[in-house]
């Protein structure tokens, strides 16, 4: 039996919190930065692991990033081509997103590259990225035929355009097509089923790189150098805002400010379902960080109903499902959710982890091929775990805070993205 952590339930919930910097700008920044020539100063970066897993992998690329006093980022990137060949296996450790994108990047290099990860990226489907990226003229081989870590990227020469439909809905899929068509012969366009975030195509617009958007469309033709903004001010991450918003609208009595959360349209997915379903929340004092827009968000408790959730939305709130089941949980009558299938490609089976957890509590919820059909449950306190995924692990612990408390096991994967979680929950204990 692994190690466990004890929520207990929350009387209410007031304050204001400013939650971390995003993880997937965060990602992003010191990638981009990397790959400039001039020094980038990255403010409120996200110090959590999976966005170390991103610096130590630049780092073995030649980029320096050092952390500054006051907990700035300062990035000396080493222009488009000027990484250097890693003298050892590059470890993306739980993060799927530093190994995509970095995918992206390194299939243009000439020089070889190798990849490997947790247990769990170990697991995640790769060929989604290696496939495309062949297609462009990458050479990498992977283990089971392409699908899984660990992989090797060997030198390729140059790299040719595609014009390539996407399967799935999948920003990291995306970026990593985008970031290769940096490098390669010729306009390299993508086509998602719906709009996945757009943070690489914002910051690459940032970064002086022009791409035609239409439609579902991106389009990017190969460029001489980037040229970075002297300083990137990352919006706190609205993925872990939805914890809060979450536990605001289903504790009795709660009322949290949320400050500088980015409020980017293709992730206020969670925001627009939590609306629809009655929660008290409103956006304030918005204005922009970059080509980011950003917001205060008040929360207040409110008497929710059950809504159903389709695959068009999903894309807008793919992180968020965890955590809106719980609200699902606590809302009247029944909730369904659906085309919600890529949930079991993330750090678990998320759908599969969900049933099994919140059932454990009293929850009422029905698996099935690509989503969850929930009913108003009335929850007890029970032991869980969080198959080491960091999502999971806050989702039941909003829960037990709503509920009658719950014991977590392997409760210290938050670590990947919101290290501070369960300390901001005993403390807002009003
Ligand atoms: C991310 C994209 C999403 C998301 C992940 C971060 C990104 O993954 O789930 O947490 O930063 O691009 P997919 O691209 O696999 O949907």
């Amino acid at each position: 039996m692994g190690e466990a952590i004890t929520i207990q339930p929350t009387r209410n919930l007031t304050g204001s919190i400013k939650v971390p910097g995003d993880k997937s700008i965060s990602h992003r920044s010191v990638m981009f930065a990397g790959l400039s020539s001039t020094p980038v100063r990255i403010k409120n970066f996200l110090f959590a692991q999976d966005c170390l897993s991103t610096v130590s992998c630049m780092r073995s690329l030649g980029v320096k990033v050092e952390i500054m006093e006051n907990k700035e980022l300062l990035v000396t990137g080493r222009g488009l081509h000027g990484l250097t060949e890693p003298e050892n296996v590059l470890d993306a450790g739980n993060s799927g997103t530093t190994l995509r994108l970095l995918m992206g990047i390194l299939a243009a290099q000439p020089f070889f590259s190798t990849f490997t990860g947790d247990h769990s990226l170990r697991n995640r489907p790769m060929g989604r990225v290696i496939m495309p990226l062949s297609k462009m003229g990458a050479k990498i081989s992977a283990r089971q035929q392409s699908r899984l870590l660990p992989l090797a990227i060997m030198p390729a020469g140059s790299l040719n355009a595609i014009d390539y439909p996407m399967p799935m809905a999948s920003a990291q899929v995306k970026s990593a097509i985008l970031l290769a068509g940096l490098f390669a012969q010729g306009i390299t366009k993508v086509t998602e089923p719906y709009i996945s975030r757009d943070h690489t195509e914002r910051m690459l617009e940032t970064f002086g790189v022009k791409l035609e958007r239409t439609g579902n469309s991106v389009s990017i033709e190969k460029v001489s150098e980037l040229s970075a903004p002297k300083v990137i001010d990352v919006p706190g991450d609205i993925s872990s805002a939805a914890f809060w918003l979450v536990a605001a609208s289903i504790i009795p009595g709660s009322h949290l400010v949320l400050t500088n959360v980015g409020v980017n349209p293709t992730r206020t997915g969670i925001i627009d379902v939590l609306l629809q379903m009655g929660a008290d929340i409103t956006l304030s004092n918005e204005r922009w960080s970059g080509t980011e827009p950003v917001a205060d968000i008040t929360v207040k408790y409110a008497k929710l109903c059950g809504i159903s959730i389709q695959a068009e939305i999903i894309p807008r709130l793919v992180d968020e499902i965890p955590v809106l089941t719980v609200a699902a949980m606590f809302a009247e009558g029944k909730t369904t959710i659906s085309g919600a299938g890529e949930l079991r490609f993330k750090e678990t089976d998320r759908l599969k982890a969900i049933a099994a957890e919140f059932t454990k509590m009293g929850g009422k919820i029905i698996e099935n091929q690509d989503g969850l059909d929930i009913e108003q449950s009335t929850l007890h306190m029970a032991r869980c775990y969080s198959y080491h995924d960091h999502r999971i692990a806050m989702a039941l612990a909003v829960a037990g805070a709503a509920g009658r408390g719950v014991e977590i096991e392997e409760p210290h994967c938050i670590d990947i993205s919101y290290p501070e979680f369960y300390t901001v929950l005993s403390e807002l204990n009003g």
